[in-house]
């Protein structure tokens, strides 16, 4: 396991760093409070819990939980929106047509899911037609989310869209605002980029260039771990 001491704090923002991330009081708007809960503080407890969980209602719809994949060591971790169709059939967060482009985006900066990237998703459970998260149920599913956060001690964390980046964040910002800056997350005040979704670049293709300068800067911030 490296030592997270040894890893950069910090990479360099394209702009000075603007003050993106929300105030309590905007995150407590975005997100209902939900039933206290404490997440097992153990990676097999944990996965245990999530795949048993009725926090929910996306619980009686779900085919199967999508915990997260990569190695729990990884010191970069991706955060998507939620399991589409496919990942609800296989347990397996971006593994549909979207997930082919973030493997080849991430493989051209020297990642895999299977040595260096840890992927999971703001919630567990696939939200019905592919429709977005809505805030109970993020806000149900963050203790996993923070909990996976503090096993797994990334340098860095690369939210993927428009509402992994709000909800993560509590923001209400726009994408591009949220992308221009350096935010940070959580008790270890992780250094967090945002960058397009991949189901966005299939759809929009002229925006790949852009998001190809944010994994060059991924890249260059996490300097080979
Ligand atoms: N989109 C996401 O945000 N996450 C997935 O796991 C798959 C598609």
């Amino acid at each position: 396991m490296p030592n997270p001491a040894s890893r950069p704090a910090v990479i360099p923002p394209r702009r000075p760093p603007t003050p993106a991330s929300a105030p309590a009081t905007l995150l407590a708007e975005l997100e209902p409070t939900p039933p206290a809960y404490v997440a097992p503080a153990d990676w097999q407890g944990l996965a245990d819990a999530v795949r048993s969980c009725d926090r929910c209602k996306l619980c009686k719809t779900r085919t199967n939980t999508v915990f997260g994949v990569g190695p729990t060591d990884a010191p970069l971790m991706v955060i998507g929106e939620g399991p589409g169709a496919e990942e609800d059939a296989r347990g397996e967060p971006f593994v549909g047509a979207a997930g082919k482009l973030l493997d080849e985006m991430l493989k051209s900066v020297g990642r895999t899911r299977s040595d260096n990237v840890y992927i999971a998703n703001v919630v567990k459970c696939r939200p019905p037609g592919n429709r977005d998260p809505e805030a109970d149920e993020v806000a149900a599913c963050r203790p996993f989310l923070d909990r996976q956060i503090e096993l797994l001690k990334p340098s860095l964390i690369l939210a993927l869209g428009r509402i992994a980046a709000q909800r993560l964040l509590g923001s209400n910002a726009p994408l591009s605002k949220l992308r221009d800056a350096l935010h940070v997350y959580g008790p270890a005040s992780t250094p967090v980029r945002v960058s397009y979704h991949p189901a966005y670049l299939l759809r929009t293709p002229a925006d790949k260039r852009k998001s190809w300068e944010d994994l060059k800067q991924v890249h260059r911030a996490l300097d080979r771990r």
